[in-house]
């Protein structure tokens, strides 16, 4: 679809909010829930998924966060070229990292992430806040410093309507000093720095978060920053089972190699749109394969985060390289991620649904 850009905010000097006009085909989306971004840049077709910032529940028009990365092609394209007026081709709203509202919870709902990971955080924030009266929320919010903190203002309204419902423990990694010629200047404190796992668990621990079958924690923002947040969660008592992660970029140190080595080449089936397709695939991971035959197959990230190129593997083996977009269930049930999954077996058959 085709959403039109109706306003664009400047959130930190390296990123905006851009809110699109309410579109016109049924738009259903759930907080935690990104759209992927297709743009045409210098001749080339290119997608990048953006998470919602807005709620579902509480604002009338949709809205995604694009903070600028080093290099990025389409962070710094939306940040320099996209106005007020302009279209944006996107796909539906998508992701398992969401927020399903439980309007009669009781839940303390734990949210810890930084950087642009805040962006899926302050959809979660409003929604839980707005649509469960009894359900609290406790956001650990990681960052450079305070300029660089997106929704810093979303968060100081939130904290005002909601009061003890909504708490927020910021850590700053910059903070102001002072020097010796009594001047103000930023420094990263040697203490400081991307907090520990111990860190976070006295931060827990001073929350008064603890152990419960009604907690729901969410974790966004730098694989390491998650990694520490998870750790600690557990050593709180929280069941992984509780604990959803969202990625923006993929951890290479947890690349599975062995879907790589399969050597022989693979006759794999696609099933889109009632329509069959069957292609050779050898060396390649199937969705890139498929593209390549000219198979309209969907696709977002193209690195195992987004879920977009999501298939049910209903015939033969398929090992994918990254398996954390996927919930454990989605993996039980045979679901695959085609844009790094691997066939590994000679006949292979991908159904999307
Ligand atoms: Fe995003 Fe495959 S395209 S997971």
């Amino acid at each position: 679809m085709r959403l039109t850009v109706k306003e664009i905010r400047q959130a930190t000097a390296d990123s905006v909010v851009l809110t699109f006009e309410k579109p016109t085909e049924s738009f259903n989306y759930h907080s935690g829930q990104y759209l992927t971004v297709v743009l045409d840049i210098d001749g080339e077709s290119v997608r990048r998924a953006y998470s919602l910032c807005s709620s579902p529940f509480v604002d009338e028009f949709p809205s995604i966060g694009v903070k600028r990365v080093k290099g990025g092609k389409v962070s710094n394209y939306i940040n320099d070229n996209i106005r007020i007026g302009s279209e944006i081709e996107v796909l539906p709203p998508m992701g398992n990292f969401k927020c399903e509202v439980e309007s009669n919870g009781q839940r303390s709902i734990v949210l810890m992430g930084g950087g642009s990971g805040m962006t899926p955080l302050i959809s979660i924030s409003k929604t839980v806040l707005s649509q469960e009266t009894a359900s609290v929320v406790t956001l650990v919010n990681v960052n450079l410093n305070k300029e660089n903190s997106l929704f810093v203002d979303d968060l100081l309204h939130l904290k005002t309507e909601y009061g003890v419902r909504f708490r927020v423990l910021d850590h700053f990694v910059e903070e102001e000093v002072i020097t010796k010629k009594g001047l103000f200047r930023k420094e990263v404190l040697a203490q400081k720095g991307l907090p520990s796992k111990d860190t976070l668990y006295n931060y827990l621990e001073v929350l008064g978060i603890e152990s419960s079958d009604e907690n729901v924690c969410y974790l966004c923002g730098p694989s390491g920053l998650m990694d520490s947040s998870e750790l600690a969660l557990r050593a709180v008592g929280i069941d992984k089972s509780r604990i959803k992660r969202e990625s923006f970029v993929a951890d290479l140190s947890k690349s599975n190699q062995e879907a790589l080595s399969f050597e022989g080449s693979s006759e794999v089936t696609i099933q889109i749109m009632g329509d069959s397709h069957v292609m050779k695939v050898q060396n390649k991971a199937i969705l890139q394969s498929g593209l390549e035959n000219g198979i309209e197959m969907p696709f977002s990230c193209q690195a195992g985060l987004c879920t977009a190129c999501m298939g049910k593997c209903t015939e033969g083996v398929v090992e994918m390289e990254f398996s954390d977009g996927l919930t454990q269930e989605q993996i039980e049930q045979g679901y695959v991620l085609t844009c790094v999954g691997h066939a590994k077996s000679d006949k292979v058959t991908i159904v999307f649904e």
